[in-house]
């Protein structure tokens, strides 16, 4: 089993698509793990995004992501980081496909939707900035049999 960390951006939020985007992760089989909505700090975001640091997005995204309440997550399942990406597409919506949560609620590249993370490394040091390892909570689904 593997986790990734993935979060709802701020548009998301406002155009009340939390319920919308997190079934999708149920519906694949992915099991949340941790959950909770908060504002993300300055600190965070940069923590987050360090390796764009100096790009020509970087300040706008930055300022974007910290704007409003994001829902921030933790999902387990089996090879969760690709699975995740799957599901969620491309990072601009107009490349992603049409079945994907991008391709289908995403617009521009800044307001891309949602974010995961691109590695189980990027996970574990992703998943550090957002959650206390007390607020994982270890537990089973009767449904994990279908694996
Ligand atoms: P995300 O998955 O959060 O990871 C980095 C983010 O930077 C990405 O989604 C986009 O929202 C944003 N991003 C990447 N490339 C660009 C770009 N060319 N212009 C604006 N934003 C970008």
């Amino acid at each position: 089993m593997e986790r990734t960390f993935v979060y709802l951006k701020p548009n998301t939020i406002q155009r009340q698509l939390i319920g919308e985007v997190i079934s999708r992760f149920e519906r694949k089989g992915l099991k949340i793990v941790a959950l909770k909505m908060l504002k993300m700090t300055m600190e965070q975001a940069e923590k987050l995004y360090k390796e764009h640091k100096g790009k020509d997005f970087y300040e706008p995204l930055l300022k974007f992501v910290t704007s409003g309440p994001i829902v921030a997550m933790i999902l387990e399942g089996p090879r969760a980081v690709e699975v995740v990406r799957h599901v969620i597409g491309k990072t601009d919506p107009l490349e992603a496909n049409s079945g994907t949560i991008r391709g289908e609620f995403g617009v521009t590249i800044r307001k891309n939707i949602v974010h995961a993370s691109d590695s189980p490394e990027h996970a574990k040091h992703e998943m550090s900035i957002f959650f206390d390892t007390s607020e994982i909570v270890d537990y089973k689904l009767l449904l994990e049999e279908q694996f």
